[in-house]
């Protein structure tokens, strides 16, 4: 999560903005795409530039007021869409030339103290966990799936060493009423010592969320497009906050910007058609000043890379390597 506004403070922190901001050089001008638009932390900075222009892009409905004043200021120079950002390609103007790409996945301080959207763990009655244009809820995962496929998602997305027993527990619970929030919690805490470092339930409500948002394919073609329509020396950015999406982009970049190797005993073969130039094989984090100031952006984790050529076809191995991932997600089909 990027919990981006202060308890008792209508501020707004961005996470890793600075760092960003150095990356993309607006003061240069040129065209960004904010996919995750959110309270509009970078999109507002980027603008401050003269010549710059940013398209943003976000799910959840709700950014649309904030979108349109930003609208009011820079009419000409912003636009936003209410879409996810895995159909980037298709928002995209043909003209324009696209420099920097920027994700900050997961979810707002705003979103999860929304009581509608039900992602605390303190939220009251039905389950929900939708964050926009989603077609099934957390209640209907939670209510509907079998035992099994419920393992599956509480083990794949969550990485939860609990998994069968939690999905067994809601099976038998849900025959007497169907399960809400506070319900869900307390089946995990009967099962769960209380560990005090994280909360019990936060494995499972990630993995519920994953689901129901898709999070997963939203990734991977959220990034094979970006790459696609990102013009050639264009930086794409992605700020992620758990490591099942960390697995996912450290390997995009790194694949896509690998040298061959034809044998451990001769030297990596130069590929000049590489997609990416990878900066570092190292993640940015956060400073300590950030942290202390906005405490939730210590799990944040910035990678980015420069594309370099034009390919065809680069997504076949990297959705491969992903498809177990991809096939649980599509157990919503059941829905
Ligand atoms: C961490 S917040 C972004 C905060 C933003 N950088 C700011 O400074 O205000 C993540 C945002 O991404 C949006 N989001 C998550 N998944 C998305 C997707 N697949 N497509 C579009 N928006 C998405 C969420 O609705 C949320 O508003």
């Amino acid at each position: 999560m990027n919990a981006t506004i202060l308890p008792n403070s209508k501020k707004h922190y961005p996470v890793l903005l600075k760092e960003i901001l150095s990356i993309i050089s607006p003061q240069n001008g040129g065209t960004f795409i904010d996919c995750t638009f959110g309270q509009g932390g970078y999109s507002r900075e980027i603008l401050k530039f003269k010549n710059t222009n940013v398209t943003a892009i976000d799910r959840d409905p709700e950014c649309k007021n904030t979108a349109q004043k930003i609208k009011q200021i820079h009419k000409e120079r912003f636009s936003f869409f209410n879409k996810k950002f895995s159909e980037i390609d298709k928002i995209k103007n043909e003209d324009s030339k696209i420099k920097g790409i920027i994700l900050d996945l997961g979810y707002s301080y705003a979103q999860i103290k929304d009581p509608n959207k039900g992602l605390s763990f303190d939220s009251k009655g039905k389950l929900n966990m939708r964050l926009g244009l989603n077609s099934f809820s957390a209640d209907d995962v939670v209510n509907k799936l079998s035992q099994k496929d419920l393992e599956l998602i509480f083990k794949y997305f969550g990485e939860d060493k609990d998994s069968r027993i939690i999905s067994k527990k809601i099976v038998n619970q849900r025959l007497q009423n169907s399960i809400n929030t506070e319900k869900l919690v307390s089946i995990i805490n009967s099962v769960k010592k209380k560990s005090g470092r994280i909360h019990n339930a936060t494995k499972i409500f990630q993995a519920i969320r994953i689901f129901v948002n898709k999070e997963i394919s939203e990734l991977i073609y959220g990034l094979i497009n970006s790459a696609k329509i990102l013009d050639i020396n264009g930086k794409l950015l992605v700020v992620s906050f758990h490591s099942l999406e960390d697995k996912i982009i450290k390997y995009f970049f790194k694949s896509l910007s690998e040298d061959k190797k034809v044998s451990r005993y001769y030297p990596e073969e130069k590929n000049p058609n590489k997609l990416f130039k990878l900066m570092s094989k190292k993640p940015i984090y956060p400073s300590h000043d950030e942290i202390s100031t906005n405490r939730p952006s210590r799990s944040a984790k910035l990678r980015y890379a420069i594309k370099k050529n034009n390919m065809i076809n680069f997504e076949k191995d990297f959705v491969k390597k992903f498809s177990k991932l991809l096939e649980i997600e599509n157990l919503s089909k059941k829905l």
